[in-house]
């Protein structure tokens, strides 16, 4: 690989699917799968195995699906665990092991409770067993940016001699400034005497925003692996924005003259799954990819991109995908045009498939003009990435207004029986909640409810969020539909049916750390 060459190693799935009520299944993952594959990234990591059955599932099935990239599966410094996330993935392309174990002070004398030389050498044994099964193998020293630095460098030079072929330094917990950033990666460059044997690799959390300036400045100095999310999420503050790195490398490849394998106008077909799937909203000023990121609102701004782009766009819109997207369907267009439409939005149906799609657009196209990308990703995640609903919405009134009690009568399906209740409420959301609540009797509680509009226009179809937790977990639920209360209702019944698979496939509780 040239040298100038940055390999892009996707965490949204693993390190993204830890973002707080953040659980996909199984068509989710493998849609985003798709998806990743179709953007170009080289290492897609597709979960943790030994967290859970689901995730063991899903992590094989993208390695025995996905061609083209590199499927990776992440496992502690433990036989047990790398037995197992072999077992996911070695039907793969070029599968990755990816081992770690903590090399800070702070890590080892509070969480592992060992000594240096003892890490050393679980992780040195580690990296050995993960080398006897494959060639690629991955390791990363965890907090490394709080680590010693001479004492890691020791601990790279004892896993590339083990067989790891990629090194990676995590700012685990996103405590790193830029300039010292660039300088631990040079050091470590300069003192790890067989680093030209791996590719050194990055992997920064955005704790105090500065993710992306960590990583650039760590490819200034070296390090030619950026490990990475769609939108930045991720644990706490997330991870690194992949569309934010590709996009800084691309636009000022005057000061940072490398490249990436990305087709960069799949970045905002990517970002809008992955918001829709994980229920994590983009904000609007977000970089690259925020509603606003291309919006000029000033009119002294508009005036000057008229008259040339470059006045104010550092960025052309079509580089990221945005142009092509906003081509807008109506309801005289086919089924053609609409699955069209559906594969540049990076979704590939089957004739049974984009039947139920299609009826669910014409539905949508009779009550509103445009039918936008957007209100077409959300009509693919409500008809055909939904787990198994116990609870199905078969019915809803409201009656509200001025001068009214708001008073709600649902019916749901439960376990393909049919029920119905009234409730009354401060409004015709809260009536038609405790209506849902009293008919499937959970005792989870709302977190959060948030209602946006997908696109403009009083037509627009309202998306809702809805977090619930019960017992320790926490799920996030969406649904879309042009009348709010029923979205509300699609939304809520969607974090309830999540709960409801969570009692039967919550992953094991993985304790830390696992090393034998
Ligand atoms: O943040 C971190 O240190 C990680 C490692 C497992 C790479 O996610
Ligand atoms: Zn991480």
């Amino acid at each position: 690989m040239a040298n100038n060459r940055v390999i892009i190693f996707d965490t949204t799935l693993r390190d993204g699917e830890q973002s707080p009520g953040v659980s996909l299944n199984m068509e989710e993952k493998l849609q985003i799968g798709r998806q990743l594959e179709k953007l170009g990234v080289d290492v897609l990591e597709a979960g943790f195995p030994v967290a859970s059955q689901g995730d063991f599932e899903g992590v094989k099935r993208l390695a025995d699906e996905l061609r083209g990239l590199q499927v990776c599966a992440l496992a502690r410094a433990s036989k047990n665990d790398i037995d197992v996330a072999w077992n996911a993935i070695k039907g793969g392309e070029n599968p990755r092991i990816h081992t770690f174990i903590a090399t800070s002070d702070i890590h080892l004398k509070y969480k592992l409770r060992k000594d240096r030389d003892e890490v050393l050498e679980i992780a040195r044994d580690a990296v050995a067993y993960a080398a006897s099964l494959t060639p690629n193998v991955e390791f990363s020293a965890e907090d490394a940016s709080r680590s010693d630095l001479n004492y890691l460098c020791k601990v790279f030079e004892a896993v590339i001699d083990a067989g790891a072929t990629t090194v990676n330094f995590p700012d685990t917990v996103g405590y790193a400034i830029p300039w010292d950033f660039a300088e631990m990666i040079r050091y470590v460059m300069e003192n790890t005497p067989n680093i030209h044997k791996a590719v050194l690799s990055v992997h920064c959390h955005n704790d105090l925003g500065l993710a992306t300036a960590n990583v650039l400045s760590a490819i200034n100095k070296g390090a030619r692996q950026v490990e990475c999310t769609i939108n930045g999420i991720g644990e706490r503050a997330g991870n690194t924005a992949m569309e934010e790195v590709v996009m800084a490398l691309k636009t000022r490849h005057d000061l940072l003259p490398f490249e990436t394998g990305i087709d960069t106008r799949q970045i905002i077909a990517t970002s809008r799954m992955v918001s829709m799937l994980t229920g994590m909203a983009v904000q609007p000023n977000k970089a690259i990819v925020g509603a606003n990121a291309f919006a000029h609102e000033s009119g002294i701004h508009q005036d000057g991109v008229l008259k040339e782009r470059t006045t104010y766009e550092i960025m052309d819109p079509k580089d990221v995908g945005l142009e092509q997207g906003r081509l807008v369907l109506g309801k005289h267009s086919g089924r053609h045009a609409l699955r069209a439409k559906l594969e540049e939005l990076g979704y590939s149906l089957s004739e049974k498939e984009l039947d139920k799609v299609f009826n669910r657009f014409k539905a949508l196209a009779d009550k509103k003009k445009e039918v936008y990308p957007e209100d077409l990703v959300a009509i693919v995640a409500e008809e055909l990435l939904r787990i198994p609903d116990r609870f199905k919405l078969k019915y809803l009134h409201v009656a509200g207004g001025r001068g009214i009690r708001p008073t709600a009568t649902v019916a749901v399906e439960i376990d393909g029986e049919e029920f119905s209740g009234v409730s009354m409420g401060a409004g015709p959301i809260d009536a038609a909640f405790k209506a849902v609540a009293n008919l499937v009797k959970t005792k989870s509680r709302l977190l959060k409810f948030n209602v946006s509009s997908i696109t403009g226009g009083t037509d627009a179809q309202g998306e809702v969020t809805v977090r619930l937790e019960e017992n320790d977990h926490v799920v996030t639920g969406q649904g879309a539909d042009p009348d709010i209360i029923t979205a509300s209702v699609k939304a809520y019944l969607n974090a309830l049916n999540r709960l409801e698979y969570l009692k039967h496939n919550a992953p094991k509780a993985v304790a830390q750390p696992m090393c034998e």
